[in-house]
């Protein structure tokens, strides 16, 4: 044997070895890296235990190795982090947020093209389309817009017209019902099922999706901003993967932004999006309680199936833990999921209605002031 060819076994065999650790293990403490303590487990008096990555201290352990109430990754390396290291022009900026919400907003207003003359008057186009979009007469409204001074198209939702409070008690309810997922863009991802009719009726039946095809066509080299608020953020994400998935628009053109959108999805879900949109954010004010909904359940005590089942949320969280005011910073988190970067239990019902603190109910009613967010 050659000394190249005795070189790579060698090297082959070492790979082996450590790739070999993840599975059934005798001690999870001396594992050293998240996605094999992840994919671990111990033998306790004949019962299974996860290992569990403990964020707090970056140790593995068993079920009791991390600080109480502190964040665990267990049963699947997706929740590990994942360092956010954006490419040049791929960075979230608080200035590209506002603008975004902008157009977000806009939605709102019942004459979408005034509203967007004052707040984003580089926006040359703008088509609506509102639908019934369930079963009790809610409306839900979407919006195709373009700015040829940016080289960029604009897809944005609004949420349903029920209240802010009912809206949030639905969510709550659909905690209840966590694994009724409607199937949606690949086998295992699912995505709740209101969000799933709401998808359909308003992006795919209303013509808004052969609308915006043309339009892609028409503009090639255009970038396809998507974005939304709350239940708009989530029909944000829901039009990214379906544009990807069906080939209507290459990946790298789609930049996906969204407003305390709520947890939309399964876990392969989340991993879809994670795996065709490189350009996502969900952007979440300080104790916004939307995102935390449908709550997952506590991992330690869901078999494999039911933790299939369970909600999750894609990267990038940029979190705001502060008032968005002016000049605020935020941060960007590493997880997934929220419960790694955020106070969950912080919650507060006005921060999901005060981004950048705007009302956008008020901001509507006095015509869009371009000073009061850009
Ligand atoms: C919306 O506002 C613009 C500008 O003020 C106006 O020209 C247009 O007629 C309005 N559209 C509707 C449907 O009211």
């Amino acid at each position: 044997m050659k000394f190249r060819e005795v070189f790579a076994l060698a090297a082959f065999a070492t790979l082996a070895i450590s790739l070999g650790q993840a599975g059934n293990v005798l001690v999870c403490k001396d594992i050293q890296d998240c996605k094999t303590c992840a994919e671990s487990y111990i033998h306790i008096l004949g019962f299974k235990e996860d290992c569990r990555w403990c964020l707090e201290t970056n140790t593995c352990g068993g079920p009791i190795s991390c600080p109480i109430g502190k964040p665990v990754i267990q049963k699947d390396a997706f929740k590990c982090p994942t360092p956010y290291k954006p490419t040049a022009g791929k960075r979230y900026t608080d200035a590209l947020g506002r603008s975004l919400f902008a157009v977000a907003t806009a939605v709102r207003d019942s004459n979408v093209t005034e509203c967007l003359r004052n707040v984003r008057p580089d926006i040359s186009f703008s088509r609506s389309y509102e639908v019934e979009c369930d079963g009790s007469g809610n409306l839900c409204k979407g919006i195709i817009a373009k700015s040829e001074e940016a080289k960029a198209l604009y897809v944005a939702y609004k949420g349903s017209t029920a209240g802010k409070q009912v809206f949030a008690e639905m969510l709550h309810g659909l905690t209840a019902q966590l694994g009724a997922w409607e199937k949606f863009e690949s086998q295992d991802a699912g995505v709740i099922n209101y969000f799933h009719t709401a998808f359909y009726r308003l992006f795919i039946d209303s013509g808004m999706e052969d609308d915006l095809v043309d339009l892609m066509k028409k503009h090639r080299n255009y970038r396809v901003w998507l974005t939304g608020h709350s239940l708009g953020g989530s029909l944000a994400s829901m039009t990214a993967l379906h544009l990807v998935k069906k080939k209507s628009v290459d990946k790298n053109r789609i930049r996906l932004i969204t407003f305390g959108e709520p947890r939309t999805g399964n876990i392969a879900y989340a991993k879809e999006i994670e795996e065709n949109i490189p350009f996502r954010y969900r952007v979440i004010k300080r104790g916004d309680p939307v995102p935390n909904m449908p709550a997952p359940l506590n991992p330690a005590v869901l078999t494999a199936a039911q933790y299939n089942r369970q909600a999750m949320h894609y990267r990038y969280l940029v979190h705001y833990d502060n008032n968005m005011g002016k000049g605020d910073g935020f941060n960007v988190c590493s997880v997934a999921d929220d419960l790694g970067c955020r106070n969950t239990a912080m919650s507060n019902l006005a921060d999901h209605t005060s981004y950048f603190q705007v009302d956008q109910d008020d901001f509507v009613r006095n015509h869009c002031p371009r000073g009061q967010l850009i």
